[in-house]
């Protein structure tokens, strides 16, 4: 996630910039600049890669206003030239979030004469800042803006005065005011060490630091009223943003990814998916007979429920197959098969290797991965970014739901021009995804319910998680989730399997979690309930808000907002993360960090 900075004041700005920069570094990001205005007018230093290899090759700056980021590259690979700020004429701006209307504006800026030297959506607004700009920066943002669809977090400089413009719209930004100095950056970490008094911007609000001032206007460029918060967290509780991890803080984060990654994709009016990044043609769509998904861990549960999507929707026989086990199989594999490869990191290596085995056999391939440039997105000749932000806990929380959403997109895109799904099904389908980052956050305000169950169960030796079709996979990813950071064993059953082996462990000393949504297994679930609760478990039900005949048969029932049968998943595992989550807590374990695991598994 990119970070955004900008400081007005009295001492030297690139120190400034840089330190705050640095305290961003946990966003994530690939490259990293800062312009500064001098008298030599505005001088621009960026690179690609970290922020100490900016830091090495700057000169001497003497300039006392200027401003700073750090890309999470979305659109444009991260390099140099697409490392922000980007410049025209004597404006530079630096940007956070997408500009969903960038090919439009790109055609206009071109008739305008305005040349890209970029790849990236940002350009747009230093060229229509620029066009704008009559001498008042204010104005000129908001012209610019007026003309912007997307997100965005930006500030802006120019070459004629001592001032950085800033505005805000579904992306972070803050002001913080200082003793003649004042700032602007993407969270409060970057300011602790110079201000606890910080702004808190609102969408379509846009803030001027000039002569040691800061002014707030509203769209139409009015003057508008600044309400000042005065902060009391320790500079490591603000990196988390004040959660005590990293891991419930990408939990909770999931209302915005959930959301983020359907942005631009899905048209709710005419019932179609926009997917500019698969280059497959529709007859090549047409004539898929088979996808192979390969992933490895969470991954490889997304992938199970992708399985049912291509499958139940797109009708595409599919197989998934851990990554590990497919670059040592024998493969029936050809042309007419589709491979998709899913990894947050797009550097787990086994995944690699098997996606090269596929490319081998002539096979098409697609990445899912949330990282620009990873390796994965240099392999694939598609690649779906699932634009969750950099996650950190060890733990996949976020880029698992948004994993999920991005096979909901393929299945659904490639349903449509198979012509096995009309616009009617698709139209409310898509309209029900829409309305999951409300139902997330629902999930998030009943956490004290879930908190509650898992400290309940938390010196219990082991734990089950039940599940029957697209609930069986979350049962194999509550389990991993709850070994994985918790140390409890926990063991993901396809519930009807239970009779087959696992039943003969089944006590009163094993919980085991139901995930139990309304579907047409339903029944075969609360059978499942039953059997297990005759041997004496203690039975703790994943239900539908509206399901009465649920605590009949449940010791304990968390319940979820009623929504398309097909997208329960993305729901029960928001519930399946914080059980975990609060089991780790509750047995003091070290939960963004477990042990023994690694982040981006790169060896074999
Ligand atoms: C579990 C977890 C791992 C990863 C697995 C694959 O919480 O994070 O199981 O899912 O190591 O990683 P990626 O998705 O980066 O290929």
């Amino acid at each position: 996630m990119c970070g955004i900075v900008g400081y007005v004041g009295k001492k030297q700005a690139t120190p400034i910039l840089i330190d705050a920069l640095k305290r961003l570094e946990y966003r994530g990001y690939d490259s990293a600049g800062v312009a500064v205005l001098t008298d030599k007018g505005v001088e621009v230093y960026k690179t690609e890669g970290r922020i100490s290899e900016l830091e090495a090759q700057l000169p001497d700056i003497n300039g006392l206003c200027g401003i700073g980021h750090t890309r999470w590259a979305t659109q444009g690979a991260p390099t140099t030239i697409n490392a922000h700020p980007h410049v025209s004429g004597n404006i530079s701006v630096v940007h956070n979030g997408i500009i969903e209307n960038y090919n439009e504006l790109h055609k206009f800026l071109n008739n305008e004469g305005y040349e890209f030297v970029s790849e990236t959506d940002t350009e747009v607004l230093a060229h229509l800042t620029n066009m704008y700009y009559k001498g008042n920066l204010v104005s000129a943002v908001i012209q610019g803006l007026k003309k912007v669809k997307g997100t965005y977090a930006a500030a802006f400089l120019c070459g004629d005065s001592k001032q950085v413009v800033a505005a805000r719209k579904e992306s972070p930004l803050i002001a913080g005011i200082g003793n003649g100095e004042n700032f602007i950056a993407s969270d409060v970490t970057a300011l602790l060490k110079y201000t606890r008094d910080i702004v808190y911007m609102h969408d379509y609000e846009i803030v001027s630091l000039a002569g040691g001032q800061i002014q707030l206007y509203d769209f139409w460029g009015n003057p508008a009223k600044t309400h000042i918060d005065s902060i009391d967290w320790n500079i490591e509780a603000a990196e988390k943003s004040g959660y005590p991890h990293f891991m419930l803080k990408e939990i909770n984060e999931q209302v915005t990814s959930v959301h983020d990654i359907m942005m631009g994709r899905v048209s709710k009016l005419n019932g179609d998916v926009a997917l500019d990044e698969i280059k497959l043609s529709m007859e090549e769509i047409q004539n898929l007979e088979r996808i192979v998904i390969v992933a490895c861990g969470t991954s490889y549960n997304a992938g199970l429920i992708g399985k049912c999507l291509f499958e139940g929707l797109a009708g595409i026989h599919t197989d998934v197959e851990v990554s590990s086990e497919f670059r040592y199989s024998n493969h029936v594999l050809g042309d007419s098969t589709l491979v998709v490869a899913i990894s947050q990191s797009g550097e787990t290596a086994d995944t690699l290797a098997a996606i090269r085995e596929a490319k081998n056999y002539g096979c098409r391939a697609i990445a899912i991965t949330n990282v620009v440039g990873a390796t994965l997105a240099r392999e694939a000749e598609n690649i779906f970014y699932t634009r969750a932000g950099p996650e950190i806990g060890v733990a996949a929380t976020k880029t698992f739901t948004s994993q999920l959403v991005a096979l909901y997109l393929l299945a659904i895109y490639f349903a449509r021009i198979r012509k096995r799904m009309d616009m009617d099904r698709s139209k409310r389908l898509l309209a029900s995804l829409t309305q999951l980052p409300g139902m997330i956050q629902q999930i998030l305000n009943s956490k004290d319910l879930i908190k509650k169950q898992a400290v309940r169960f938390s010196n219990a030796k082991d734990y089950f998680f039940l599940g029957r079709s697209l609930n069986y996979p979350v049962a194999l990813e509550g389990a991993l989730k709850l070994k994985e950071i918790s140390y409890i064993h926990a063991e993901g059953y396809a519930a009807g399997e239970l009779k087959h082996g696992p039943l003969a462990i089944i006590s009163k000393d094993t919980p085991v979690v139901a995930i139990a949504t309304r579907s047409p297994t339903y029944d075969k679930m609360l059978n499942n309930i039953r059997e297990v609760k005759a041997r004496g478990a203690q039975v703790l039900a994943i239900a539908d808000l509206n399901d009465a005949e649920i605590d009949k048969n449940a010791d304990a029932v968390i319940r979820i907002p009623v929504t398309d049968e097909l997208l329960n998943p993305v729901l029960s595992s928001v519930v399946v993360q914080l059980l975990a989550y609060y089991s780790a807590y509750a047995l003091g374990c070290p939960i963004d960090k477990p042990r023994n695991l690694a982040k981006s598994v790169t060896v074999e």
